[in-house]
């Protein structure tokens, strides 16, 4: 695995854009009426249209090959066999494997309690320790243990059981957790504490902030309506969650991978099992694509994503959804892209010298228009943006949502069409076009053409994190601050300070005292 441009794949890259630097992209479609159909791919039912992107069909065949080189393929069919491939924490890598027909069996098994729990739930049978119905989920979770199954939950609203009051609180600002618990009666509510290791200082504190809840209730056996999805199964005893409701999932399913996994519990209690299980398929979908097809759509995908960082030089990809329900969509990906590709160190150990790790940002459509398309436009700094559509949302067309949607790739591509009535532009009103855009459409927002979505951006980090050679599954760079934080928790309460602290530390550190102590 070459962590250096200096291989031939990587030379033939950037000699490539350097022969085509002048290119902009109405030169390449002037030049090539057909490119808009000969740059569009399927790819289960997604439409996925590339031709917006400085790239041409050699461009596609020099990155294949880098592909080749750095063995990205292999690796999919590694990580698909349940071989080591996250090398740091020596771990397989094994989300795929949550939705496979054919699972392992601690999947069927989780898959046949959560379903167990939805039918109790539907039938009015999942009662809190007096015996009301339970009519409410709380789900505690931060990181991958949130951001997916949140984000999926928002999508499929419409699938949603409108009698299920769900909720979701991350954070350590009580009002995180108050504003999920207001309104809610403690005996008609479970809580779903999601953590891989059970060991996360925010949930654990939201957990144990929730069973004082319970009991200023007036629930004092809440342990009956709390659940855990963790792969530590021991810690989420050892917190007093019964035995018999902690979903354990393998450690070798990454957090930011884990959408699949029980961390969904509060997802599939709201849409219901066979929704939750389509929703799987459609992964599953692009699963098979991915380890069928050398030069699958998701590779691809990744591949551009490395062009645009490593050869163009783009820092971030923005990714607009025109799709209210999927507006959390950017946040899911900002975790799943940003703490797979943000790093420097090669999964051996070595540091690399190729441009890595854009930022990834964005929001729904067509509020961004009116936020940042303003910068996508006219700034300086070239920013590649998926656009996602969606044909029918909440069963109904929405012509002005894909209007807005297609017109804005054209312009960003294009600009203004300067030959018609340019003199009739001042210079502040020019569009210069030339913004690369990947436009990903589909015929509707259901649970499983959502999860084909999910499955076709994992697979593209994935992708890339390999060509890159970096390990996509570790996050090493969050460890360390998680104990500092802690260690400053600690002088905060308590009067020593410590005199090896930096003068700015120290000073926000009596800042904070003043203010608080007021
Ligand atoms: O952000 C660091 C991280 O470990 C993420 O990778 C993970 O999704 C999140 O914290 C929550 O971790 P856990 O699921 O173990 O609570």
């Amino acid at each position: 695995m070459n962590t250096s441009s200096n291989s031939q794949a990587w030379k033939n890259l950037f000699q490539h854009h350097e022969d085509n630097v002048d290119l902009s992209l109405i030169k390449r479609f002037n030049a090539n009426p057909e490119r808009g159909n000969q740059l569009s791919f399927s790819c289960g039912d997604l439409w996925i249209d590339v031709s917006k992107q400085s790239i041409d069909a050699q461009t596609t065949e020099l990155l294949f090959q880098l592909a080749r080189e750095q063995g990205v393929n292999d690796f999919f069919h590694s990580m698909s066999k349940g071989d080591v491939v996250n090398l740091s924490e020596e771990e397989a890598a094994l989300h795929t494997s949550l939705r496979n027909p054919l699972p392992p069996e601690m999947v069927k098994k989780n898959l046949g309690q959560m379903k167990e729990l939805h039918e109790k739930l539907k039938n009015g049978h999942l009662v809190g320790s007096s015996g009301k119905k339970i009519c409410s989920v709380v789900n505690l979770g931060i990181g991958g243990s949130q951001l997916g199954s949140f984000m999926a939950f928002e999508a499929l609203k419409d699938y949603g059981n409108p009698e299920l009051e769900v909720r979701w609180s991350s954070g350590l600002d009580i009002a995180d957790l108050d504003d999920a618990l207001i309104g809610l009666d403690p005996e008609q509510t479970i809580v779903v504490v999601c953590s891989k290791t059970f060991n996360t200082f925010e949930t654990l504190s939201t957990a144990r902030r929730t069973q004082n809840w319970f009991l200023e209730g007036g629930v004092s056996n809440f342990s009956s309506q709390m659940f855990a999805a963790t792969s530590v199964p021991e810690n989420a005893l050892a917190f007093g969650i019964e035995a018999e409701n902690i979903f354990s999932f393998s450690s070798s399913i990454g957090g930011r991978f884990s959408l699949a996994s029980p961390v969904s519990l509060g997802l599939m209690l709201s849409i219901g099992y066979e929704n939750f299980d389509d929703m799987l398929q459609g992964m599953h979908l692009i699963d098979t694509d991915v380890l069928a097809n050398d030069k699958s759509v998701p590779l691809l995908l990744g591949l551009i994503d490395v062009w645009n960082r490593s050869v163009l030089g783009a820092n971030s990809l923005a990714v607009v959804p025109y799709s209210y329900r999927l507006r959390e969509f950017s946040s899911y990906l900002q975790q799943l892209m940003m703490e797979s590709l943000g790093k420097s160190i090669s999964s051996t150990g070595e540091s690399i010298e190729i441009e890595t790790g854009m930022a990834v940002w964005g929001a729904n459509g067509t509020d961004a228009q009116h936020s940042f398309f303003q910068a996508l436009h006219q700034g300086t700094e070239t920013m590649p943006i998926d656009l996602i559509g969606f044909a029918r949302l909440s069963d109904k067309a929405n012509d002005e949502l894909i209007a807005n949607l297609i017109a804005q790739a054209q312009t960003l591509a294009f600009g203004q069409d300067l030959t018609k009535d340019a003199d009739s532009f001042s210079e502040y009103e020019i569009l210069p076009g030339n913004r690369p855009s990947t436009v990903i459409l589909a015929p509707e927002l259901s649970p499983n053409i959502l999860g084909q979505l999910i499955a076709l951006y994992e697979h593209r980090t994935v992708a890339t994190g390999v060509v890159w050679g970096i390990n996509p599954f570790d996050q090493w760079g969050v460890e360390y601050g998680k104990k500092s934080a802690l260690r400053i928790v600690d002088e905060l309460k308590n009067s020593e300070v410590s005199s090896s602290h930096d003068s700015s530390t120290k000073s926000l550190i009596a800042r904070y005292k003043h203010w608080r102590n007021d």
